[in-house]
């Protein structure tokens, strides 16, 4: 029995909205977030803890797994999620974006871009085809167009022609990925800062026609007051009756602001990568575990949050084993971050569902005001 690929809006508060997507390998409850899982796992958790926390998706690097351990080498084994242990949907990025920032010696053409690996320095080629190829390979259920992002500041010429760049390999992306039942192919909007660039973005992109549409280019260095001024105008130029995806962010206050802008869905390396360098989220602001003021400290990082980390250990382990920098120390503040954004994320769905996200907003900045005691 296979389930198409499906979104629904369940409701709208303002400009923020609830709904669900609907797959073969399960429901995304929107707005959602998804947990990084980078190369095949989302770093020190199992996926069924990572499931625990409320995740209805994770997102994986089409950039990593074809450089270690390669996409054939995944699709011989039974695909990402069986070689991953994760049979709920996951969408995959095109690696585009990871090349640029993490790749050495890249050289963009037309076609596409050759890179060296950061693992050994191999040399490598991704474009559209490729990239489409290589998520098929993976078994990803959310496709992710080919495209390229400058990082900001850039010159308004140089975003034009890279946004371009991009809606032609969007074109390219989706004759490449085809007609894939049950799976879905996503299209990136650019254009910077620039409300016209964005504007004729997805002008081409709705043209092109995907089952998505996500936001990238945000987040690379503009500040948080100038993202939201873009994303008080980019959602509404994309379609309302498909998911809105917000590339690579963001902060617990970007990811709100984001929702009440339009957004639907999300992904952040934040709460896990957080988590391992000891900071945590809370609704009352950022907590450093590893600051001496909780060495001594019998209460729980978070008497509201339900996870293991909150329910079974003190601020005064938690800063002991994340100093030590114990196994224990990683996991466990990243299953709290996780537990929070999730958390966060279902806070905002019941409210949206209620009509009463503006009061709910009001509470999660009160909150972050009182700051932690
Ligand atoms: N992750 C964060 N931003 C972007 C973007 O603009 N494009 C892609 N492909 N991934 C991203
Ligand atoms: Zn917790």
């Amino acid at each position: 029995m296979t389930a198409a690929f499906d979104f629904a809006l369940e409701a709208s508060d303002g400009r923020a909205r609830t709904g669900r997507i609907t797959t073969p390998r399960g429901e995304i409850r929107t707005p959602a977030f998804m947990p990084v899982g980078t190369a095949g796992t989302v770093k020190g958790m199992l996926p069924e803890s990572v499931r625990a926390t409320g995740a209805d998706i994770l997102l994986g690097n089409t950039y990593h797994l074809m450089l270690r351990p390669t996409a054939e080498r995944i699709d011989r084994l039974g695909g990402l999620h069986g070689f991953m242990n994760w049979d709920r949907p996951i969408l995959t990025d095109s690696g585009g974006f990871q090349v640029m920032s993490l790749g050495a010696l890249r050289k963009l053409d037309a076609d596409g871009v050759t890179f060296k690996s950061h693992i050994d320095g191999s040399k490598h080629r991704l474009t559209p085809e490729r990239s489409m190829e290589i998520q098929r390979l993976l078994g990803s259920d959310i496709v992710m167009c080919f495209d390229e992002c400058p990082s900001l500041p850039a010159d308004r010429d140089r975003i034009a022609a890279s946004m371009r760049l991009s809606m032609d390999w969007a074109a390219r992306s989706k004759a490449a990925f085809g007609d894939r039942p049950g799976h879905a192919l996503f299209g990136i909007q650019q254009g910077g800062l620039e409300r016209d660039l964005r504007a004729e973005s997805a002008e081409r992109l709705r043209a092109i026609g995907f089952h998505g549409y996500a936001i990238g280019g945000l987040a690379v260095g503009e500040g948080q007051a100038a993202m939201f001024d873009c994303l008080d105008y980019a959602p509404e130029q994309l379609p309302a009756d498909r998911p809105r995806y917000l590339m690579g962010v963001g902060k617990p206050d970007d990811i709100v602001g984001a929702v009440a802008r339009g957004v639907d869905m999300m992904d952040c390396v934040l709460p896990t990568r957080s988590g391992r360098t000891g900071q945590a989220f809370t609704r009352h602001g950022v907590v450093n575990i590893r600051n001496a003021r909780h060495a001594d400290d019998p209460r729980p990082l978070d008497a509201a949050c339900g996870c293991p980390a909150c329910r079974n250990y003190s601020r005064a382990y938690l800063h002991h084993v994340s100093r030590a920098k114990e196994i224990i120390g990683s996991m466990l503040m990243t299953w709290h971050n996780l537990q929070f954004y999730q958390d966060l994320m279902a806070g905002m769905r019941g409210a949206i569902a209620e009509g009463r996200f503006d009061a709910w907003q009001a509470e999660f900045h009160a909150a972050r005001a009182e700051g932690d005691i």
